[in-house]
């Protein structure tokens, strides 16, 4: 990390319900400090948004939100969609791209470019997944997360020095103010050499985050 802000963002993935998300952030909020520059995002289930959100605001807790995924459409007749414009309010950010949704659920860079669209016009932050050098970065985006598919949940995250110079090609093809994470297999142990890295800009982390006490131990190893 060079100057700048620093992102640190919980991927809860499909693992959570609303009651155990409402558990992590009841543990999680109350021990986060305010730091300049930093920022704390959780990304629970859809359905669990909403709680999450009343829950951080009843406890005044320096903790944004997040969602995982978000419509290509806009609000209309799309049945089963939730379209940013449902998510604006309540939401600060939006993955966009995970890889599993590009495997699974057959997700193309049109779609994804469609999101990032929604997000944007609705006032949401879109956080757009990169597999590798090649994934295309939608015009308008400026967070993007590096995340190659072999590290991800895996135990075997790239090496910092490798992730650094991935995001210094991505910068130098979408420009300097593009601003990169990495992710996979990040945990309280090589945090640290992550954001260390000047091109990179902060971290995802989905298996490390999902036990409050785990995810408090990746913030202090890197925040203190
Ligand atoms: P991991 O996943 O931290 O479990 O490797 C990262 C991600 O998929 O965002």
């Amino acid at each position: 990390m060079d100057g700048g802000e620093m992102w640190i963002i919980a991927n809860f993935k499909a693992n959570k319900n609303i009651k155990e998300s409402i558990e992590w952030v009841e543990l999680v909020g109350p021990k986060l400090k305010m730091q300049e520059g930093v920022k704390v995002v959780v990304c629970p289930s859809f359905s669990a948004i909403e709680q999450v959100k009343k829950t951080i605001l009843v406890g005044s807790f320096p903790l944004m939100v997040g969602s995982q995924d978000i419509s290509s459409f806009p609000k209309g007749a799309y049945t089963g969609e939730e379209p940013a414009a449902h998510l604006a309010g309540f939401i600060d950010l939006s993955i966009i791209g995970h890889s599993e949704r590009r495997e699974h659920l057959k997700e193309t860079d049109e779609i994804v470019e469609k999101k990032v669209n929604q997000a944007k016009s609705n006032g949401i932050i879109p956080l757009v997944c990169v597999q590798d050098i090649n994934t295309k970065v939608p015009d308008g985006s400026f967070l993007i997360a590096y995340e190659p598919v072999w590290a991800i949940g895996t135990g075997k995250a790239d090496t910092p020095a490798d992730a650094n110079k991935v995001a210094q090609t991505f910068k130098q093809r979408y420009g300097e103010d593009l601003e990169v994470l990495y992710g996979g297999s990040v945990n309280k142990d090589n945090i640290k050499s992550f954001i260390k890295q000047d091109s990179l800009s902060g971290v995802l982390v989905a298996t490390a985050s999902l036990n409050p006490e785990g995810f408090l131990a990746v913030l202090s190893a890197c925040i203190d």
